[in-house]
């Protein structure tokens, strides 16, 4: 795996467009859609076509990048009014995952820094400056993978939640990386995959790519965590995650919070991976984070043949949620493991 390059994101060949897969309809189909006007890259964003913490923030800075290349800007001023527009539209497709908002304003840093050069230099560098954050998360994640690889012994089992692999960042990923790498090392795990309602990351990506990876792996209903634990079938539970606050507080995906009170009943490890750039210094705890709510229709009829609850029942659908520090084991990131309890 180490020597391939990503395929969830990528630019196109003519260097004008973003590819990516679109993950809302995997496993059934591999689709790769080729996006550069700004209104389908918010989109792709916003309905999840590309997700994940670190990948839509890598999407996001490949996205500026096209969106400057198209740009109707002849001075400095125009276009960098015009590309800050830009990039708060992007900004406002979803909430909750700090490297959306922290790589869109490394893009514009960049930019911003870069007055005295000509328009066409400017884009190139943007272009570099994209690639080279898309580099930075490979070699991020595989460090986090060696480090979560450390906790693993041979015959474990592993559950995880939601999906923190490859298509949600580059390679390896983040909270599936040290599970892949066990794997690619020979290690003998198993692991458990929480199917994550209601879009089901779990069930529709994370088995996905744990079975192409030849990982042995067996689906689970979120409600079913409990059960899984108290038969010893867990040894360490691994999830990514979207933004950490400065106590030690990690939100992820809706549901982490409560595989992690399970985890600490039955006395598991609950580990936490995730690049440094997901620290969020504006933060002081959890409640300083902003939950994603999304469209109550995920929950009744997205993945059904037909709606599941009766119309007029309202649905409260938030999409992530806040994990206590005191619930989790360590943070691993790049550039350690680092103990919370
Ligand atoms: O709504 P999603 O699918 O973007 O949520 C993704 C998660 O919660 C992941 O666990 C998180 O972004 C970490 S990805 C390495």
């Amino acid at each position: 795996m180490a020597n391939n390059k990503p395929e969830n994101i990528r630019l196109s060949d003519d260097g004008t467009a973003v590819v990516i897969i679109d993950q809302t309809l995997l496993p059934k189909e591999t689709k790769f859609l080729e996006l550069s006007n700004p209104a389908e890259l918010h989109e792709a964003i916003k309905m999840l076509r590309v997700r994940g913490a670190p990948a839509i923030g890598i999407f996001a800075a490949y996205a500026l990048y096209v969106i400057a290349l198209n740009l109707d800007a002849n001075d400095y001023n125009t276009f960098l009014t015009e590309l800050r527009k830009q990039s708060d539209y992007l900004d406002s497709a979803r909430p909750t995952a700090v490297n959306l908002s922290k790589q869109l304003q490394r893009m514009m840093k960049l930019v911003e820094d870069s007055s005295q050069l000509p328009l066409s230099h400017i884009r190139d560098a943007m272009g570099a400056e994209a690639s080279k954050i898309q580099q930075e998360d490979i070699d991020m994640c595989l460090s986090i993978s060696e480090y979560g690889l450390s906790l693993i012994e041979n015959g474990n089992g592993v559950l995880t939640h939601c999906n923190a692999g490859p298509l949600a960042t580059s390679m390896y990923g983040t909270g599936l990386g040290p599970i892949l790498l066990a794997n690619e090392r020979g290690i003998n795990l198993h692991a458990y995959v929480c199917e994550t309602r209601p879009l089901l990351q779990g069930a529709r990506l994370t088995s996905y790519e744990l079975s192409r990876a030849g990982v042995a792996c067996t689906l689970i209903c979120d409600n079913m965590t409990s059960i899984v634990m108290k038969e010893g079938k867990i040894d360490a539970v691994f999830v990514g995650c979207d933004r950490v606050a400065l106590n030690g507080d990690t939100a992820n995906k809706i549901g982490t919070s409560g595989v992690a009170i399970l985890a600490k009943y039955y006395g598991i490890p609950f580990y936490v991976c995730c690049p440094s750039s997901t620290i969020d210094p504006n933060c002081e705890t959890g409640a300083d984070i902003t939950i994603e709510l999304r469209d109550p229709n995920e929950i009744k009829e997205l993945y059904f043949k037909d709606p599941i609850a009766p119309d007029e029942v309202p649905c409260y659908n938030p999409s992530f949620d806040v994990t206590d520090h005191s619930l989790i084991t360590a943070i691993i990131t790049e550039t350690g493991i680092n103990w919370l309890n």
